[in-house]
């Protein structure tokens, strides 16, 4: 897992060019690094980070704009999601778990291990595990600090992985209720956190011998995180729900590690390992990705109805990335997720046009907007919201951006206890 948008919007960041390499977008572009490490801006790449600001404050708006029927329908239709025979769906849907999902799995002797793409020191001696260990360090002296900055965030979200499997535990039918459940759902949570569960290793480990994080900093943000949990705001054992938010939230993760590979490697700052392995999980999200799209996909051939209103409800309320509590031990509330937002947007490893991408992606996925049979009136009027929600983001998105252009508003420099207290300027909200 890892992090997201406001989320947008939350993990979300702005309409800079998605996936430009470091220092060429026309908006984010001209930054350099200070010999202090701090990163100077200057005043055209305002326009990128007013940008992100800009929204975060379009999709609040967005989410405050629900009328007082939208909130009432939504009450009712939780424990409609919990009756027998809608829960049976997904009983029923066992024998094509296990055919197409669980397929997406890698077995265990075929899977990647962190220890394949680090120095290990059984194979190589102590002198030749010295020699690969200055080699990592050399690989990694360029990458700029919003990028290391970057790097630990999606770390310490893929490190938090005993909250994931927590919640979908808490959903009906699919759970696994005594650990070692024989079903293909419970197979498939276990698999699949299995899986994860590599991410945070080979990340944790590579930043370990790099040298260039405060370690102990960022040990004590996975502790937080984990104590302090994740927020979801869909209704807590509702499958329907769940995997609107899995399939959203796994697309982008692969975004974001795709992101950061592209910006830290070869033709951005010249690491070739961390690259390596950046890309490595991006390839298991994306695999990720693929499975809850199926399982989705399958619940609105089967669901339509339930699938679409489950679908807006969670775009309503907002899609939160697991990373929405992180916390440097030093701000209160999503305080230093906010600034954390601004530095990713400002790096470029995952911005608001990556969020609306997500939404309309979806949407083709599921052929919402082709959805005509099997909908009540409330499901034709998830429908509609839905396919109209882009534009409606994209507009907004551009309303509140030259607003906050004309503002100009000045960088704040903020001290990072990860990387020793360096700091990085942004603008913030
Ligand atoms: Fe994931
Ligand atoms: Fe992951």
């Amino acid at each position: 897992m890892a992090l997201a948008a406001a989320t947008l919007l939350r993990f979300g960041y702005p309409s800079c060019k998605q996936n430009a390499p470091a220092g060429r977008n026309r908006y984010c572009n001209p930054h350099t690094t200070a010999g202090n490490g701090v990163i100077v801006i200057n005043r055209s790449s305002w326009r990128c980070r007013n940008r992100a600001t800009a929204s975060r404050e379009a999709t609040a708006a967005a989410g405050r704009r629900r009328d007082k029927r939208d909130v009432v329908e939504e009450e009712d239709e939780w424990p409609s999601y919990l009756t027998p025979a809608r829960l049976d769906v997904l009983r029923e849907m066992e024998p094509w778990v296990e055919e197409h999902v669980l397929t997406l799995l890698k077995p265990v002797e075929a899977s990647w291990q962190p220890s394949d793409m680090l120095p290990d020191p059984a194979a190589l001696g102590s002198d030749g595990f010295h020699a690969a260990c200055l080699e990592l360090r050399a690989g990694v002296a360029e990458v700029p600090d919003e990028l290391l900055v970057c790097l630990v965030a999606n770390m310490v979200t893929e490190e938090a992985l005993p909250t994931y499997p927590s919640g979908l535990n808490r959903f009906e039918v699919v759970r696994d209720a005594t650990g070692a459940d024989p079903t293909p759902w419970a197979r498939w949570i276990r698999g699949w956190s299995a899986e994860e569960n590599r991410h945070g290793d080979v990340l944790n480990r590579y930043m370990h011998l790099s040298g260039r994080f405060d370690m102990r900093e960022v040990e004590r943000t996975v502790q937080r995180l984990i104590r302090d949990g994740m927020s979801f705001h869909g209704p807590v054992r509702s499958p329907y729900h769940g995997f609107v938010y899995l399939t959203f939230q796994e697309r982008a993760t692969a975004i974001a590690h795709g992101n950061t590979a592209r910006l830290v490697g070869a033709r951005g700052a010249g690491d070739a390992a961390l690259a390596r392995i950046c890309g490595t999980v991006a390839a298991d999200e994306k695999r990720h990705e693929a499975a809850y799209t199926r399982i989705m996909g399958k619940l609105f051939e089967v669901e339509p109805d339930a699938a679409v209103r489950a679908m807006a409800y969670m775009m309503r309320h907002r899609i939160d990335m697991p990373t929405g509590l992180i916390n440097d031990g030093r701000h209160s509330g999503r305080d230093f997720y906010d600034r954390f937002i601004a530095i990713a947007q400002q790096a470029g490893t995952y911005t608001v046009s990556d969020y609306r991408g997500i939404l309309e992606h979806l949407i083709g996925q599921w052929g919402v907007n082709e959805l005509v049979s099997g909908l009540s009136g409330e499901g034709r009027r998830a429908r509609d919201y839905l396919c109209a929600l882009p534009n409606k983001m994209q507009r907004m998105e551009e309303k509140v951006m030259e607003r906050a252009v004309k503002a100009k508003n000045k960088p704040t420099p903020i001290p990072i206890n990860w990387i020793f207290d360096r700091t990085i300027s942004v603008v913030l909200p």
